[in-house]
Parts: C-alpha cells; sequence; structure tokens
C-alpha cells in the first residue's frame, strides 16, 4: 500500500493510472476505522481496479463549539487495517496543504441544508461538500462510495456532483449496525458506560416508527410526537436534538407518509451527539 500525503502527488498518480485505463473507486474518510467504514472498503475494491481511501479529519465540517479536537484518531491502526484490506493508496493530506489561510471557494447546496443536522450545524455541509470536490479533483476515481447513515451528506454530495457535472458515480451502501443495532460511529467511544447501553434506543425507535407505518399511521406530526414519548421514556440520557419525516432526495418535510419517506434523528449524549435513519417504502 502506498501512503501519499502531498495533494499534487495524489492527483498526479490518479491521473496516470486513468490514462492506463484503470477503474478507480475512493473512499473517503476521517479515520478511526470502524466496520461501516471497512464495509464501503470492500465493496468499493470489488467495483474498480484500484482502490483509495482517503483519511482527513476536516477542519472546515466541524462547527467553532464542535469536538474537532475530541474527534478520536489512531493513525497506526488505521494504516494497518487498511492494508490489511488490499487498499492501493491510503491519501491522508495535512490541513494547511488542504485548506491554505488563503481559501476562498466554497461549494453550497442551502436547499437541502434548511433542516435535519444543518440546523445545529449550519456550516457543516459546506465542509463537507468543498472537502469532497476537493477529494474527488485530487483522486479522479470513476466512483466514490458512502454510507447511508450520514444521509444528508450523501444528497448534498449526490447533488452537487449531478449540478457541477463531476465526472464521477457515487454509491451509497446500507448502514452497518453493532449487533444491539447502535449504527457504528466512530464517536461511538465517547459514549460512557450508560449512555452505551441507551443509544440502541435510537435506531429501535425508527423501527418503532416503520412498524406503526406499517400497521397503517401515516401522518407524520403524530410518528413523530410518539416516537418523541418513545424516547423519552426509554432513553432519558439522551436529548432528542431533532426528529423528521422528509422525502429523501431533496430533503423537505412530509406531513403524510405515501410512498418513499426518510425518518432521521439526532440525539445529544454527554459524550457524543448521534445520528441515525431509516428509510421506509410504503409501496
Ligand atoms: P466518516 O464519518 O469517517 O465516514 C466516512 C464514510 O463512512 C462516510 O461515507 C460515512 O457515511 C460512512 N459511514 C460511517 N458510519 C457508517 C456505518 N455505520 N455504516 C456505513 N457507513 C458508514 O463522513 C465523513 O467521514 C466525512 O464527512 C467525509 C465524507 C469523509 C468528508 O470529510
Amino acid at each position: 500500500m502506498q501512503i501519499i500525503t502531498q495533494p499534487i502527488q495524489m492527483q498526479s498518480w490518479s491521473m496516470q493510472q486513468r490514462c492506463a485505463g484503470k477503474r478507480l473507486a475512493l473512499v473517503p474518510t476521517m479515520g478511526y476505522f470502524h466496520d461501516g467504514h471497512t464495509s464501503l472498503m470492500t465493496w468499493a475494491k470489488s467495483q474498480a481496479d484500484l482502490l483509495m481511501v482517503s483519511l482527513f479529519v476536516n477542519p472546515t465540517q466541524f462547527g467553532p463549539r464542535e469536538d474537532l479536537r475530541q474527534y478520536p484518531r489512531n493513525l497506526d491502526r488505521d494504516t494497518q487495517i487498511a492494508e490489511d484490506l488490499g487498499v492501493d493508496v491510503l491519501f491522508m493530506p495535512s490541513a494547511e496543504d488542504m485548506f491554505p489561510s488563503n481559501h476562498a471557494v466554497w461549494v453550497e447546496a442551502p436547499s437541502l441544508c434548511r433542516g435535519l443536522c444543518a440546523v445545529q450545524r449550519p456550516t457543516h455541509f459546506r465542509g463537507v461538500a468543498t472537502v469532497v470536490a476537493k477529494l474527488l479533483m485530487l483522486t479522479c476515481p470513476n466512483l466514490a462510495v458512502f454510507g447511508q447513515k450520514d444521509w444528508q451528506q450523501l444528497a448534498v454530495i449526490q447533488r452537487m456532483v449531478q449540478d457541477l457535472n463531476f465526472p464521477v458515480e457515487i454509491r451509497s451502501r446500507p448502514t452497518v449496525r453493532e449487533s444491539d443495532g447502535l449504527a457504528m460511529s466512530s464517536r461511538n467511544v465517547n459514549l460512557d458506560p450508560a449512555e452505551r447501553t441507551q443509544a440502541p434506543t435510537i435506531y429501535s425507535g425508527l423501527r418503532q416508527v416503520q412498524q406503526w407505518v406499517g400497521d397503517g399511521e401515516t401522518e407524520a406530526s403524530l410518528l413523530l410526537a410518539a416516537l418523541g414519548e418513545f424516547y423519552a421514556r426509554e432513553m432519558p440520557l439522551g436529548r432528542v436534538e431533532y426528529m423528521a419525516i422528509v422525502e429523501p432526495e431533496l430533503l423537505y418535510p412530509l406531513e403524510e407518509v405515501s410512498g418513499a419517506a426518510l425518518v432521521a434523528v439526532a440525539v445529544q449524549f454527554q459524550g457524543a451527539r448521534l445520528i441515525d435513519n431509516i428509510l421506509i417504502n410504503t409501496q
């Protein structure tokens, strides 16, 4: 496995490979790998000749009061995991090289950032979209693979690639969970033991909504009120930041669940803020 840290070197390597006719896949990450990350890598590898993984804790997607400094890191372990998985290039640029002090251009998708995570994290998705745009330009992949756990992120990236005509295919993969249903996240290690015990309730609540819809309840406001009661009863250590039922691609709130609907939540524990979602389809 090659480790590349210089953006220019990354770009010339990937352009050479493309000119040689290779099919390239990229999995962008912020590291501290878990089975969610490795599931993307394994799948991406099966779809391409060469697999590139980027590992960059992007400062521009963290707000001023967010957990950039507490974000977990373990470069030695990550490097070993990537090597064992057969990653061809691990791209680890520095923050100074990616965002020098004269950086001035940003990618934004305001219509997708009116709700969900963007309410509490107003500059998050412009940081994500901008860094992903840069990573795509530097790695020139045929396809880039993202997880459905970060649904709003995926929607923004899909829109960016369509609207700005990036020559890349965006593919997504399902959320990988612990055996108790908790969505895997690098931030789970920051939960204390009592919080870790309650955190799987996030997903059991989403499954409840799916069940209620299956039983015939389709009014979003009633479903969300019932979900709020469920969380208040079963998850007293978590403060619900938002619960929403939205159209899956454009992310506007739905009043009725008919056809495809995404139920998305964010829960703030003392140790970590966690997000999760479930796609419901009544047809
Ligand atoms: P990070 O949180 O490290 O996640 C990297 C990729 O792994 C993302 O596509 C994310 O959706 C996916 N992922 C995370 N947890 C997952 C799970 N439990 N199951 C399946 N996939 C999962 O998301 C980011 O980094 C950053 O915002 C990034 C896109 C790299 C831009 O900085």
